[in-house]
Parts: C-alpha cells; sequence; structure tokens
C-alpha cells in the first residue's frame, strides 16, 4: 500500500497573503503547489475569449472538460508559478480583475467544480501538498492534515490588491476594486456547491493587522507543530 501523502490546505478570500504564503511554504517543504484559483481563472480567459455565455454551466463544463491547464515552477524559488493553457502561457493574463471575476462566475457552477475535482486531487503528490483556494479544507481534501483559513476586512484585502495592481502599472480606482472584490465574495459565499467557508476544523487567521512576513511566520510555526520532522530540515 502506497504512504499517504500529507496535505496543507489554505483557504480564504483574495488579498489575504494566501498566494505568498503557499507559495513560501511549499517552496521551503520542497512539496508541490496547487493554486486552485488559477485553474479557475483560467477556465474563465478561456470561456470568454471563445464567447461563451459564463451562466452557461453545462458549456463551461464541457469546455473545462477539453482544455489542459498546467503549471511549471521558474528555475529559482522566487519565480512565479507559470501557467499555461492548451501550451499557450496565460501566467500574467489570468491576474486581471476581469479575469477574477470570469473565474468566481465559472466556478458557480456544480458540473465545472465536479470536472475539476480529479484533476485537483492528482496534484496530491510525494512528499507532499500545500493547496491554495477557497474549498482545499472543506471539499476537495477534507482529510488535509492542516487546514488553514486567512481572512482580512474587506476594506484592506482590496487596498492591497490595489497597491499591488499599482506596482505592476494597472491603474484602478480602489473604490471600484472594492466593488467588485465585495460582489466576488458574496458569489462564492453564497453559491450552492462548495461555498467558501472555513472548514470545521480550519485555524482561522486574521492577516489584517498582519503584514505578509508576520503571516508567513505565523502559519510557518503552525506547519512546525503539525511536522516537526520535515519543518526542521528547512529551519
Ligand atoms: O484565488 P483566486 O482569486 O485566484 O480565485 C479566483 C476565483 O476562482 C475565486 O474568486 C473563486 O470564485 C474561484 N475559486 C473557487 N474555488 C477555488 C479557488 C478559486 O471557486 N478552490
Amino acid at each position: 500500500m502506497s504512504a499517504r501523502v500529507p496535505v496543507i490546505a489554505v483557504d480564504g478570500p483574495g488579498g489575504t497573503g494566501k498566494g505568498t504564503v503557499c507559495a513560501a511554504i511549499s517552496s521551503r517543504l520542497g512539496w508541490h503547489l496547487l493554486d486552485s484559483g488559477a485553474l479557475y481563472r483560467a477556465l474563465g480567459l478561456v470561456a470568454t475569449q471563445r464567447g461563451l455565455p459564463l451562466d452557461d454551466g453545462a458549456s463551461v463544463a464541457h469546455l473545462a472538460s477539453g482544455i489542459r491547464v498546467s503549471f511549471s515552477r521558474g528555475e529559482r524559488a522566487a519565480d512565479p508559478v507559470r501557467t499555461t493553457v492548451n501550451g499557450a502561457d496565460v501566467t500574467e493574463e489570468i491576474r486581471s480583475e476581469e479575469c477574477g471575476s470570469a473565474a468566481s462566475r465559472v466556478a458557480a457552477h456544480p458540473a465545472v467544480r465536479a470536472g475539476l475535482l480529479v484533476e485537483q486531487r492528482a496534484f496530491r503528490r510525494k512528499p507532499g501538498l500545500v493547496a491554495d483556494g477557497r474549498d482545499m479544507g472543506t471539499v476537495v481534501f477534507p482529510d488535509a492534515d492542516l487546514k488553514i483559513y486567512l481572512t482580512a476586512t474587506a476594506e484592506v484585502r482590496a487596498e492591497r490588491r490595489h497597491k499591488q495592481l499599482k506596482q505592476k502599472g494597472i491603474d484602478v480606482s480602489l473604490r471600484r476594486l472594492f466593488e467588485d472584490m465585495s460582489e466576488r465574495d458574496r458569489r462564492d459565499q453564497a453559491r450552492s456547491v462548495s461555498p467558501m467557508q472555513p472548514a470545521q476544523d480550519a485555524m482561522v487567521i486574521d492577516t489584517s493587522r498582519q503584514d505578509a512576513a508576520k503571516v508567513l511566520e505565523t502559519v510557518w510555526d503552525l506547519v512546525c507543530r503539525c511536522f516537526p520532522r520535515q519543518a526542521d530540515q528547512h529551519n
């Protein structure tokens, strides 16, 4: 019988520092990384490019079964994970707010989520997996060894995202961003399948008053407690 592969599930809304934490933890441990949001973003992008109505669950699910999304790590730990769809690099394109919003619309369909379940679970490979998303601890990996739910006030999250976009030279009004993110949160929380919510056994961390380094330190402490042997090799 093959040994069980450990999973760390990190869930929560955008702008909480989830992505940064997951990339850092997976690289420190030398574990695989699943950015499940990138899967939904890639699907939202292709559906939009092909002019599919995003509210048509059957068509979007059919599209999902026919495209191949893959991830590859850069040579250096600080390099971003590259995302390709059917071989085309969409790493930067899927990070736009429009893609985030399209992702949340396609992600609301039960058939789409069911189709992506097997794909996401296939990321669970030795020596371990850090999974970033909205339903990692509740639905995709309910037996995860460590479940973390990062949260922060909507105002703080919008300000963080605003700053990130500004650094990339993208000019969006803070108010518009706040409204878009709030609408996305509402949709993610209200959908009938896999709504965004902390798993009952998740550690909930409010990052509103913590900078990125502090959030990482807090999460790394939890990882060390849960996986003392693996973390010891990297401290
Ligand atoms: O995390 P990120 O902002 O990249 O996710 C984009 C959107 O994809 C989310 O707003 C959410 O609607 C959807 N998503 C999801 N389930 C996940 C990850 C992302 O529904 N596990």
